[in-house]
């Protein structure tokens, strides 16, 4: 496991930027800023409606559906959910600093066990947190339990099995062992009981009809995005983990091959896409159910 991260909050404040350039780091931010707008504006907050974010973070969604009820005036409740409590402390020292008229709660609990009575919650919001949770049925299950009659779920997930490969990027002449790091990493992208990868748009489309929705629509989000690859960049591709509790693409490696020649293969991608322009694509799901 890696050891580079020590919780989320860490994870979600620099982790993730790791491999990334100002520009690129910038990009991600406006990025991230978009789709949480994207998710409150598919979720029509009302200015009474009680709003769960589920694995809120560092708030993302938590903090726009705040102002969405502040600008409509309104009696409206928050409520900031996590798994991880030092996510809740994160939002909760904002709070602090940046004070509201708005009414809102902390409770920490996993979205497998939402801790909420039945028919409880308005608009159930999420970013990201299935793509963590290998057995994602009971997850949608308990979001529906806790949402009221006609109450929305609004999610936005990424599908991490389709994107783009590192075989991919690379052409066979330069890089010994081609072969046999395509093979391992077609079997890390299929495992199963892998939770980043175990799912797309179409088993997120069962899960809500099992679930109980009625009536839900999985929008598949595609991006293509170009950029020229620098040195610094490849390394923390291959040790900057997924998540705070998940091993690394080098970690993941290391099941198949001697990390002598895990290192050989990094340095290989080094040399060959040093200076290169790589299109990157990376598919998401954008999700819309109501009970
Ligand atoms: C990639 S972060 C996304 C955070 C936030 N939603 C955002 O968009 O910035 C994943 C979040 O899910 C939370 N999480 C992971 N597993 C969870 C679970 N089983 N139940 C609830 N939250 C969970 C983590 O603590 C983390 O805050």
């Amino acid at each position: 496991m890696s050891t580079l991260c020590k919780n989320w909050t860490q994870w979600l404040m620099e982790t993730r930027f790791s491999a990334l350039t100002d520009e690129m780091k910038k990009q991600t931010m406006d990025w991230l800023d978009s789709v949480g707008n994207a998710i409150v504006n598919m979720a029509q907050i009302n200015a009474s409606d009680v709003v769960l974010d589920i694995g809120t973070g560092t708030g993302l969604l938590a903090f726009k559906a705040l102002e969405a009820i502040e600008k409509l005036n309104g009696s409206g409740k928050v409520i900031f959910s996590d798994k991880f409590s030092d996510c809740l402390d994160a939002c909760k020292g904002f709070l602090e600093n940046n004070p509201t008229n708005i009414k809102y709660e902390f409770l920490n609990a996993s979205c497998e066990d939402l801790q909420l009575s039945n028919n409880s919650i308005d608009k159930a919001l999420m970013r990201s947190v299935l793509v963590h949770i290998v057995d994602k049925q009971p997850a949608i299950d308990e979001i529906y339990r806790v949402l009221k009659p006609g109450g929305f779920f609004c999610a936005f997930e990424p599908i991490i099995r389709s994107n783009t490969r590192y075989w991919e990027l690379l052409d066979p002449k330069y890089i010994s062992s081609y072969y046999e790091f395509k093979n391992a990493e077609d079997n890390i992208m299929s495992n199963q009981n892998d939770s980043l990868c175990n799912f797309d748009d179409l088993t997120i489309k069962n899960n809500l009809s099992n679930a109980g929705f009625s009536n839900s629509s999985t929008l598949l989000h595609a991006i293509e995005s170009k950029y020229v690859v620098t040195r610094e960049m490849v390394i923390p591709w291959f040790v900057s983990p997924p998540s705070p509790d998940r091993p690394s693409m080098k970690e993941r490696f290391l099941q198949y091959f001697e990390e002598a020649k895990v290192d050989n293969y990094i340095k290989e991608i080094q040399n060959y896409l040093e200076g290169k322009e790589i299109t990157l694509k990376t598919n998401s799901v954008l999700i819309h159910a109501t009970k």
